[in-house]
């Protein structure tokens, strides 16, 4: 079977042998590839939501598969146990989402030997609380699939040692590795940067001040990094 650009990049990231737990997992296409290609003996997938949650229980029925992949309801990592996933993979949320959803479930973490994360925003917070919370950054990679950018991170339990804490709002292994998409990655950051400026602007409290600063600062240190680029 055949996976999209983004899933079959996170898919590369699943060690071989492991069982891995999609959260969010909407049409179960990540664990099926995954398990049919047998690349993962078994696996789980999650879905809060029951529309979604019917959709993958049907693409897993379908493909026969409802022996190795268990389709579970439920609220981020709640409805795993400790231990029974080695690797989490959570994808086409929120930045700021999926921290939420590692935060709350500690126990489960506890037991997990890789995270596998691809925010749709606010990346540069989670790698901050990634590293905060005793992961370090294995891997990043960006890919671009139908027009649109994404970053792909993977974590390990362990120290990552902050030499910038700016790199860490960019990518330190994507800057590391001259990673050819970076220049457009730092674009669509600074464009981000830039909408949130517009908006502080019609605030005058001191904390709008202070994070119109902030932003300014990092805007200046992206504009740095793509000048030594070229
Ligand atoms: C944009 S889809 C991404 C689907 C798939 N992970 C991918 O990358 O293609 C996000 C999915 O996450 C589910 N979701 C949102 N919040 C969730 C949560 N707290 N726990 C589990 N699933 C959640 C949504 O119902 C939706 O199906």
């Amino acid at each position: 079977m055949r996976l999209a650009k983004r899933l079959k990049a996170i898919a590369t990231y699943v060690p071989p042998g492991t069982v891995v737990a999609d959260i969010g997992t909407d049409h179960a296409l990540l664990p099926i590839y995954l398990v049919a290609k047998g690349i993962c003996p078994k696996a789980v997938a999650t879905e809060l939501n029951a529309g979604p949650y019917r959709s993958a229980r049907t693409a897993v029925h379908l493909q026969g598969l409802d022996g190795k992949i268990d389709v579970r309801q439920g609220d981020g990592l709640r409805p795993l146990l400790p231990g029974e996933a080695q690797v989490i993979v959570l994808a086409g949320l929120g930045g700021n989402t999926i921290r939420q959803i590692l935060a709350a479930a500690p126990e489960v973490l506890a037991a997990v030997r890789r995270l596998i994360l691809q925010p749709m925003v606010d990346a540069g917070d989670l790698r901050l609380w990634l590293v905060e919370e005793g992961w370090r950054l294995l891997d990043e990679t960006l890919v671009v699939e139908d027009g649109h950018l994404y970053v792909i991170l993977v974590a390990e339990p362990g120290r990552e040692k902050v030499s910038d804490p700016f790199l860490l709002e960019i990518g330190p292994r994507l800057v590391e590795k001259k990673h050819p998409l970076l220049p457009a990655y730092l674009s669509k950051l600074m464009a981000e940067y830039q909408r949130v400026l517009k908006a502080l602007v019609h605030s005058r409290s001191p904390r709008a001040e202070e994070k119109a600063l902030e932003i300014s600062d990092k805007m200046a240190r992206i504009q740095e990094v793509l000048k030594e680029w070229q």
